[in-house]
């Protein structure tokens, strides 16, 4: 018989190791192509894909190394007999039954073999495995986005794409990750805002078409003083929130930068992206006008050693994915949603203590939470500990679950590590430009005028009188600042200091 294959390859470790590696490939080709074509592909699905089978297949390769060397030896030593192929005589019963069996038995451990596998390839695709089982390190992104708007789009949507070029692309990135991972040689937090997001019309415009124009909004906000009667302060705010493509409405507000721009782009030196000294709006006439910082030497050109980057949805709505609140807005929350007893004495002031408190782990974190409150309450109110012991109890445990879902230690995620740039109280956000300090040539300024934005309609401070007005109430602040209000960012006194901003 003719011999494709050099003789040495025909021994039993040699064909065995064939039969391994060739399957493993095959399965490895098999599970890249339904990866490729997946709605929802997950880069971790490369720690089966590239990671596990191409072990099976090197061991199969390792085999046949062996089989191959071991049988040139046998042969310089001439123990080697020359090797016959197995004759297999269909006629003898006993023969015909011992190749069905084997071959049934290979069939089925294949199937299950490959069944196994494919199930362990739907598994590292599941938002389960990218944050919890995978490792530690996405767990409190995990645990946010579950309670948050996008609960239900999972996290490959917006962070892995579809098509080829992002699927060689996430690969790539994807061993990359995984070194990093299995070395334990990454950053805590992980540092934001990620470089290799992809374009938002391609992440956020497969559901959020700006055919469907968003309108105004109207939010009744309650706030409260961080007093010892925990004092209200209650606002309706209008957010000129409007906005959409040329076609669908007549030019108004948000989606503002896509109404009253083409394009707008910025650039900046600063990784965190939080100075911009320099941007650019096309028209949709399609003349440019350029502002910049008023100390910034460039007037025309990117300054240089900047990157120039396209605004898009996520340079405000960055934390809609999963979202660390800050400690203010979660106390707030959990009063208006009488989770915590506003009547108990200083509670908004302990709270915020608490949970902003430097532990080394969650556990700690969560055991100081209620030695903070309880002995708040032993030392400085010992009537109240004994007359409102459950309530007490009632608001520790909203403020520690709170905790679990905004705080890690050990990754170091919380608010101060992840600015929100939908908005200006917490983190710069719209005011990285809209400061009253980026001029154009021409003397346009990109104002930070209170109303710009939304519009107060409705004001209550403690027990005053409510106020309301159809056009615009004057921006008073709930304690007095003087024009600290308007000369200074939000930031400086609301954000946390670890994240100051500088005043312009
Ligand atoms: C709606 C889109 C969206 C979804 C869904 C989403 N993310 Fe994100 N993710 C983002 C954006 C945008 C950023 C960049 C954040 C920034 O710049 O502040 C980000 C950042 C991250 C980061 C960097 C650290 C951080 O907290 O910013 C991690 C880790 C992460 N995402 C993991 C996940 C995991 C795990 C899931 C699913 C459980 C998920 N993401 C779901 C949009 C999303
Ligand atoms: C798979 C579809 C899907 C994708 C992709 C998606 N969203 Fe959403 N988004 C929704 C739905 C549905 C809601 C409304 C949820 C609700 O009201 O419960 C929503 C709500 C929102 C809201 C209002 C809630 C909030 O957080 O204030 C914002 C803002 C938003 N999305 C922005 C984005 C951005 C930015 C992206 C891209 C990074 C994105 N979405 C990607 C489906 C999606
Ligand atoms: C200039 C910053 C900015 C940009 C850019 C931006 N948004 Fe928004 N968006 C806002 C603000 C501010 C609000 C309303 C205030 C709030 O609820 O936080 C909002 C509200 C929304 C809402 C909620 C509307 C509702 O009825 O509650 C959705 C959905 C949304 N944006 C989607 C998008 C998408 C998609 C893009 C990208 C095409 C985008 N936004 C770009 C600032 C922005
Ligand atoms: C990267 C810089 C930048 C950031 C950040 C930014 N804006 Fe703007 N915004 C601009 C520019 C540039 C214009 C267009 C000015 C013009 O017409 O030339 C603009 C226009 C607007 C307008 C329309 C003003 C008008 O005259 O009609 C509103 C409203 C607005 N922005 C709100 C916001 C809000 C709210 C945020 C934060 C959530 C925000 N912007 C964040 C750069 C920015
Ligand atoms: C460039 C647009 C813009 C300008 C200018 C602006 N704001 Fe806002 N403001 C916003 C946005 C967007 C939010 C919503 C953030 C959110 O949804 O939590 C907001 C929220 C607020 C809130 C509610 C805070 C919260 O966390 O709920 C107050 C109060 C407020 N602004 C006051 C002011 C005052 C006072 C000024 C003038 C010094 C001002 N704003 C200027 C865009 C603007
Ligand atoms: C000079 C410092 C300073 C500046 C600037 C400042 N605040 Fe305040 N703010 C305070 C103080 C002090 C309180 C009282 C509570 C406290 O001690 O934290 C307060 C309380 C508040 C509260 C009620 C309590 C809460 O946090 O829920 C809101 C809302 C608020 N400020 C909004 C704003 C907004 C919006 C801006 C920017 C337009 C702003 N503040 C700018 C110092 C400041």
């Amino acid at each position: 018989m003719r011999r494709i294959l050099p003789t040495s390859f025909y021994n039993p470790l040699t064909l065995i190791g064939s039969v391994i590696a060739g399957f493993n490939l095959c399965l490895i080709i098999l599970l890249l192509f339904i990866n490729m074509v997946s709605t929802r592909p997950s880069p971790y699905a490369d720690l089966i894909i590239l990671l596990m089978l191409p072990v099976f297949v090197l061991f199969g390769i390792t085999l046949i190394t062996i089989g191959i060397v071991r049988q040139r030896r046998r042969r310089k030593a001439g123990l080697a007999k020359e090797q016959r192929l197995l004759v297999i005589d269909f006629n003898n019963a006993r023969q015909r039954t011992l190749v069905i069996l084997l071959s049934v038995a290979f069939i089925i451990l294949s199937l299950t073999y490959a069944f196994v596998m494919y199930q362990g390839y739907e598994f590292v695709e599941s938002d389960y495995f990218c944050g919890q089982a995978c490792h530690y390190v996405m767990g409190p992104e995990y645990t946010a986005h579950a309670d948050s708007y996008h609960s239900k789009v999972e996290c490959s949507a917006c962070h892995v794409g579809t098509g080829t070029n992002y699927f060689l692309l996430s690969k790539l990135r994807g061993i990359n990750q995984l070194t990093e991972l299995l070395l334990n040689d990454y950053s805590r937090p992980i540092p934001v805002p990620l470089t290799d997001l992809r374009p938002s019309e391609q992440i956020c415009g497969t559901c959020h078409a700006p055919e469907y124009p968003l309108t105004t909004i109207q939010e009744q906000r309650t706030f409260y003083l961080p007093d010892e009667s925990n004092t209200p302060w209650k606002i309706g705010i209008l957010f000129k929130a409007a906005g959409g493509s040329v076609e669908t409405v007549n030019l108004s507000r948000m989606h503002w930068h896509s109404s009253v721009a083409r394009e707008i782009d910025y650039a900046t030196a600063d990784p965190k992206r939080e100075e911009i000294p320099w941007i650019r709006v096309v028209g949709l006439d399609g003349r440019q006008t350029i502002y910049f910082a008023k100390n910034s030497k460039s007037r025309q050109q990117a300054p240089a050693g900047s990157q120039t980057f396209k605004m898009d949805c996520n340079d405000c709505h960055n934390r809609t994915g999963h979202d660390f609140s800050p400690s203010d807005k979660i106390v707030n929350r959990l009063i208006n949603k009488n989770s915590i007893d506003p009547s108990l004495p200083g509670i908004k002031s302990i709270a915020l203590k608490a949970l902003d408190g430097t532990y080394a782990t969650q556990d700690d974190g969560l055991a100081a939470i209620e030695t903070t409150i309880t002995g708040y309450y032993r030392k400085n109110h010992p009537d109240v500990y004994a007359s409102q012991k459950s309530k007490i109890e009632e608001s520790i445990k909203a403020v520690q679950d709170a905790y679990k879902k905004n705080y890690d230690p050990v990754m170091r995620t919380s608010w101060k590590a992840f600015p929100d740039n939908a908005g200006h109280m917490y983190t710069a956000g719209c005011f990285r430009c809209h400061d009253d300090n980026h001029v154009s040539n021409d003397g346009k300024v990109l104002s930070r005028d209170c109303s710009l934005c939304h519009l107060l309609l409705e004001q209550q401070n403690g027990t005053e009188p409510n106020q309301i007005k159809l056009t615009n109430i004057q921006y008073p602040h709930p304690v007095d600042i003087g024009d600290a209000y308007k000369e200074k960012y939000c930031s400086d006194c609301h954000g946390s200091s670890e994240d100051k901003q500088s005043t312009p």
